[in-house]
């Protein structure tokens, strides 16, 4: 409900990460994520909003013809540089860093947004989610069983932890991993929520957010359902995107929300062997990625 163009989970984290941005004197955003992040997309959309400078470091190389979010970017007018996949990993912080230092040279300033906005300020897109979240369970009087989500980076899923910590939302927080694996996103949640208690410790100090203890928060990440791996999709994932479609007019993406709500409709079926054993209700978090659904449309088939 945030509009068309913007639409998805990264505009509640970004709705921190550019007041953060605005409030350090920045003029320009540097992000970076796959060919076809909604993470990307959305910053470079909301960037041009307000007047910003949008610089988007993007993993892999560029395609001939830009599809899906890829299109958007250059729509909205970002600057894109395109980075190998391998060394991905040290070579875009270090790009950023050297954009970083090339705008302060020309007098401007630019800030730099980790991938998926998943840090200790993005954090708390999700944790005021929660909030809305508490408020509409309360008006359905309904305490589900699970809150469930995809996660990538790990912010949604963190974000969500610290949530059901404060507000009490559900009996847990089980998210689909899309990329990496549990081991991954356990780690990075204690991460993520350890550096946010530590970046706002005055703010959360006599607060029940300053309580929550890394080491036995759960985090449950259901592994089962990456497929071939992250942005890969089976027959499965694309015959459940068109189930929910064709019944609901709802409409789920092959890398984030197909996989997670396929893993999720897979652990019900499995009844008191799945991760839902005995629950009744369920809260599924539909967190965009529309635009990722054009690119990969030759694995919709609709003659039977
Ligand atoms: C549509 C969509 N759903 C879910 C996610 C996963 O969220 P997070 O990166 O916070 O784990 C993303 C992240 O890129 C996304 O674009």
């Amino acid at each position: 409900m945030t509009g068309v163009e913007v639409s998805g989970n990264k505009i509640r984290k970004l709705e921190f990460c550019i007041a953060e941005a605005q409030r350090q004197g920045c003029d320009t955003l540097i992000t970076c994520g796959g060919l076809q992040s909604n993470h990307c997309r959305a910053t470079a959309i909301m960037g041009t909003r307000l007047g910003m400078k949008v610089h988007l470091i993007l993993r892999g190389e560029e395609p001939e013809l830009p599809t899906g979010n890829l299109l958007m970017d250059h729509l909205a007018g970002a600057e894109i540089s395109y980075l190998p996949a391998e060394g991905w990993s040290t070579a875009h912080p270090q790009y950023a860093a050297q954009l970083q230092a090339e705008a302060e040279r020309l007098g401007s300033r630019a800030y730099f947004i980790p991938t998926g906005a998943s840090d200790e300020v993005g954090l708390w897109g999700y944790i005021s989610a929660s909030e809305e979240i508490a408020a509409d369970l309360r008006a359905a009087n309904l305490r589900p069983n699970a809150i469930v989500c995809a996660t990538g980076s790990g912010g949604t899923q963190a974000g969500l932890i610290v949530g059901n910590e404060l507000f009490n939302l559900a009996d847990k927080i089980v998210a689909f991993n899309v990329s990496d694996d549990a081991k991954y996103f356990d780690e990075r949640a204690r991460l993520d929520i350890g550096r946010w208690q530590s970046r706002y410790a005055d703010l959360l100090a006599g607060t029940a957010g300053a309580d929550i203890d890394v080491a036995t928060i759960q985090v449950n990440t259901q592994e089962g359902y990456l497929g071939p791996g992250y942005g890969v999709a089976g027959p499965e994932v694309f015959e459940t995107i068109k189930q929910l479609a064709s019944c609901e007019g709802i409409f789920l993406d092959p890398v984030y929300t197909g996989k997670a709500f396929h893993g999720m409709v897979s652990e019900i079926r499995k009844g008191d062997e799945g991760c839902f054993a005995g629950a009744t209700d369920l809260v599924f978090i539909h967190t965009g990625g529309l635009f990722g659904v054009f690119p990969q449309q030759e694995n919709f088939h609709f003659s039977d």
